[in-house]
């Protein structure tokens, strides 16, 4: 059995005042209702070291939002994975298309992201997906597969893997993807994963993101393979992404 995992990406947002609050928040809720599914908020760099402290005691987990490849060095701007670990960090997300498109991220880059958070503790959650006109082109599962192949570390199991399939189109657009796309998308995954990893592969959780809602959440969750969300705008109301999670379990 997959544990469901819930995950907020709260990407560049948030300064200390309402991000202190908002975490205050969802980590009061968790634990006045303790939730069967995992929940993960992934932060800017900013506020890790803060929100760490204000989740004590709480069933939330801390995540960032990218990583270095390198452990430490000559590489300003960066944060190395054992730094993210060192800040609190769980999980870190790799490879989102933000960063693929916005960065020239490639799967070799995203695979080295994921195997250096590895070797500092973090699990990767790393992101795969299809643009529209990739989609239209009839090449989408050709595309997520060869994602996956690339970007996904070696030796990679459940408790140091999350693969996330965050269709471009639907990322921010509140349009996400119909209820037989995102299945025909997860067997897929879950077969490119098994032919991978052999029975390792049956303990990665395969999430689900893009236009993630409240009124969305149960739905997208009933799905088979959907193991969990990765939830960008609706991650930084409270209110919504605590319903998403109650939806999980
Ligand atoms: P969205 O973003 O929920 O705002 O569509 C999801 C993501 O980019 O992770």
């Amino acid at each position: 059995m997959r544990r469901a995992l819930i995950a907020g990406n709260w990407k560049m947002n948030g300064l200390r005042r309402d991000g202190l609050d908002r975490a205050r928040a969802l980590a009061r809720r968790s634990r006045e209702a303790q939730l069967a599914a995992e929940i993960v908020i992934c932060l800017p760099a900013t506020l890790l070291a803060e929100i760490r402290a204000a989740l004590d005691g709480g069933a939330v987990a801390l995540g960032a939002q990218d990583c270095a490849p390198e452990e430490n060095g000559a590489f300003t701007g960066d944060a190395a994975a054992p730094m993210l670990a060192d800040a609190g960090c769980r999980y870190v997300i790799v490879g989102h298309s933000e960063r693929r498109r916005g960065h020239g991220e490639t799967d070799r880059l995203v695979r080295a992201k994921a195997q250096a958070a590895g070797r500092a503790g973090l699990a990767a959650i790393v992101c795969v997906g299809e643009t529209q006109a990739e989609r239209d082109g009839g090449v989408a599962g050709a595309v997520v597969e060869r994602q996956l192949r690339e970007s996904l570390p070696e030796g990679a199991d459940g408790a140091g893997c999350v693969v996330a399939y965050e269709p471009v189109w639907a990322i921010g657009t509140g349009r996400p993807a119909g209820l037989a796309e995102v299945r025909a998308m997860h067997a897929t995954l879950r077969a490119a994963l098994r032919a991978r990893l052999g029975p390792k592969a049956d303990g990665v959780r395969l999430l689900y993101g893009g236009s993630v809602k409240p009124e969305n959440a149960a739905e997208l969750l009933a799905v088979p393979e959907v193991d969990g969300l990765l939830v960008g705008a609706a991650s930084l109301d409270v209110e919504a992404f605590w319903t998403i999670c109650r939806a999980a379990g």
